[in-house]
């Protein structure tokens, strides 16, 4: 009698338990569910904002979707804390890269010298929810620069052509090793950044491909290591 009893108080504690842990996996699951559903819904709203502005007529300078996509998966497979961008626009490339430093966990400086498109940049940040992210410095950027702090893991160049090799030289040290250098329209305006070009095809610290050969062009540039690093 004792044992029967003894047993059905072992059985009745095992249906509690098991009852207890399919409500907390139901709880896991429905809080991940949530949190998915959050996090595609703030991509959409991303998504939406850059399509908007891929449909607007006027002609604001702006990266192709392709190169756009490009700069996401750059930014969040190397898990990017600091990015630094020349040349904002109206922020469609702040925003694909904003699309990456969600997850990471990253922020972005972005460097705009006219300020009718800051204004533009500035309120398409906000409508997009991701204006945290972003410190829009206003200004020419080869004066603005000399206040940002390394280590950056991206350093994206789409302002100024001909002023490419002065952002360089200034933000290069700046680079962590293993970082990266991302120069824009290396095809259609070649022509505007021989100089750039020639020191990133021939400075042994670096390893340089260009993207998009076809299109406007984009150079990737890695930072192999730092330029006194053999001494
Ligand atoms: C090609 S657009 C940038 C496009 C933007 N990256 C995008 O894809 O959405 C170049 C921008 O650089 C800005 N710019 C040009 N010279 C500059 C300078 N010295 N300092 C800061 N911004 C500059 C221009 O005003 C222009 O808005």
């Amino acid at each position: 009698m004792i044992v029967n009893k003894k047993r059905l108080i072992v059985a009745a504690c095992a249906l509690i338990a098991s009852a207890v842990m399919a409500v907390s996996w139901a709880a896991a699951e429905k809080t991940t569910e949530t949190k998915l559903s959050a996090d595609a819904k703030a991509e959409a709203k991303i998504m939406g904002v850059l399509d908007d502005l891929y449909k607007e007529k006027y002609g604001i300078w702006k990266v192709t979707p392709e190169d756009g996509r490009l700069l996401r998966i750059l930014a969040e497979t190397m898990g990017a804390k600091k990015v630094v961008e020349i040349g904002t626009s109206n922020g469609c490339s702040a925003l694909w890269f904003c699309l990456a430093l969600r997850t990471t966990g990253g922020k972005l400086i972005t460097h705009e010298i006219d300020d009718y498109r800051a204004s533009l940049a500035r309120a398409n940040f906000k409508r997009t929810g991701v204006d945290h992210l972003i410190t829009l410095v206003e200004g020419d950027a080869h004066k603005t620069v000399s206040n940002i702090k390394g280590p950056i893991d991206i350093l994206f160049l789409d302002a100024d052509k001909t002023g490419n090799l002065d952002y360089l030289n200034k933000l290069l040290p700046l680079v962590r090793p293993g970082g990266l250098i991302l120069a824009h329209n290396t095809t259609d305006q070649a022509d505007d950044m021989k100089d750039y070009i020639k020191a990133v095809t021939t400075n042994p610290n670096l390893e340089t491909i260009f993207l998009h050969k076809h299109d406007q062009g984009l150079a990737l540039t890695l930072k192999k290591r730092c330029a006194d690093s053999s001494m």
